[in-house]
């Protein structure tokens, strides 16, 4: 993928380009292209499958987040405005989302997620201790994906021996080119073997519930009435979707960054304290989620004359690497005191895992830093990154 685009004329007034944001590409290549295209325009037409709009205005992004009227989660798929699939509470607007929100917040209240601290560092721990020994790995899939996945595992309540299977099936259902699986029928059958392994354990806890989120989800009443099954396997599935590539993404581009920038590193191994606000610029400067919604009437935002109907992207790395909004926005400034990124989003749904991530973010460069401060990209390897969510797909570091 290249990181300019061509232009295709014009669609109603406004610029149109071929713009595919499932394509992977080298290292780096989305959010350069992101931050070509927001310094000319503040919204174009994507001419890809039916057509889509994108907002690359940073401010008017975080505005129709916020607008859940006008900007409905019905789709979030930029390529699927009808889908015949429903992603709790993902794909829920007010005021049904508002009551699995209500009640999944006090699971992923800061409170709940301190109380999970030590088990979350001793999970970090005892990964990075294995590999220390080694001399260099491929850290995605060592630590970064093992160890977000492990804590995740323990929250719903699921086995920890089929960790291994789960790191198998996000694999096939979220990483695999289009030459390793041409047909697509690895992610279909990891698709459906996820769907079944979901339907297995709900059963098992209507038989006997545990102390487990998904037990806990049992007992709640949504909009008059019980979860039904099929609510909770929704629900399920978007915990797959959402909890288990995201953590793995930001650890990548950290360890990336650090390695890539060894002053920068040293300074937050001589001042921990400098961690925190590490982490907020590393997700905001590598932000990597592409939210969409469907426009409920018709709108113009960010010039685009959006039709009831029409799909809308609205990339958050324009409001996060915006100019306007950030001193130095590349810069990845452990001292910044401007923090107000959206990285998780903005408006209702804003991440509920913001916690969680942030926990598991904290610590991960904390114990890494710990037990492995001197670190390097390995040579001969070319680094790319995935479309759709912007992670590297594999990274091995030499120490
Ligand atoms: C660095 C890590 C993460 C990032 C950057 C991230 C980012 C996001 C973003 C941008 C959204 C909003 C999407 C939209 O507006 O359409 C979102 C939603 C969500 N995230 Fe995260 N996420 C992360 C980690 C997690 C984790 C660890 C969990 C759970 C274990 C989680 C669970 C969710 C859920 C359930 C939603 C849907 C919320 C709703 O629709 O109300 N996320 N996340």
């Amino acid at each position: 993928m290249s990181t300019t685009l061509e232009p295709e004329g014009t669609y109603e007034g406004v610029s149109a380009y071929h713009y595919d944001n499932t394509a992977g590409g080298p290292l780096g290549s989305h959010h350069e292209r992101w931050d070509a295209i927001a310094a000319v325009h503040s919204g174009f037409r994507s001419s890809v499958s039916r057509g889509f709009w994108v907002v690359t205005d940073g401010e008017a992004v975080q505005t129709a987040l916020q607008d859940w009227r006008t900007f409905s989660s019905s789709s979030v798929t930029a390529l699927d405005p009808d889908p015949k699939f429903l992603w709790i509470p993902e794909m829920l607007d007010p005021p049904v989302h508002t009551q699995w929100r209500r009640l999944l917040g006090r699971e992923f209240s800061p409170s709940a997620v301190a109380a999970r601290e030590p088990e979350v560092r001793q999970a970090a721990v005892e990964l990075i201790d294995e590999l220390a020994a080694t001399g260099g790995a491929d850290v995605l899939d060592g630590f970064a994906r093992r160890f977000p996945t492990r804590i995740f595992m323990r929250l719903m309540g699921l086995p920890e021996e089929d960790l291994d299977t789960f790191l198998d099936w996000v694999h096939h259902i979220l990483h695999l080119s289009f030459e390793e699986d041409p047909d697509r029928s690895r992610q279909l059958a990891a698709i459906t073997a996820v769907s079944a392994y979901f339907a297995e354990q709900i059963a098992s806890r209507r038989q006997t519930p545990r102390d487990d989120l998904l037990s806990h989800a049992m007992t709640w009443t949504i909009d008059g009435g019980p979860v039904s099954d099929e609510d909770l396997h929704a629900f399920c599935i978007l915990m797959f979707m959402a909890g288990l590539d995201t953590v793995p993404i930001s650890v990548g581009w950290a360890l990336h960054h650090y390695a890539t920038h060894p002053g920068q590193r040293a300074e937050i191994i001589a001042d921990p304290s400098l961690i925190p606000t590490a982490v907020e610029e590393i997700l905001r400067v590598y932000a990597f989620v592409v939210p969409a919604r469907k426009a409920t009437r018709d709108v113009e935002i960010a010039g685009c004359p959006v039709r009831a109907g029409d799909m809308v992207m609205l990339p958050l790395a324009v409001s996060n690497r915006d100019p306007d909004r950030y001193e130095n926005p590349l810069d990845v400034d452990p001292r910044r005191r401007t923090t107000n990124h959206i990285a998780f989003g903005s408006g209702p749904h804003r991440c509920l895992g913001s916690h969680l991530a942030r926990l598991e973010l904290n610590v991960a460069l904390e114990e890494w830093h710990r037990r492995i401060p001197d670190y390097r990209v390995a040579p001969d390897q070319d680094l790319e990154e995935t479309g759709n969510m912007y992670g590297i797909k594999s990274l091995r570091l030499d120490w």
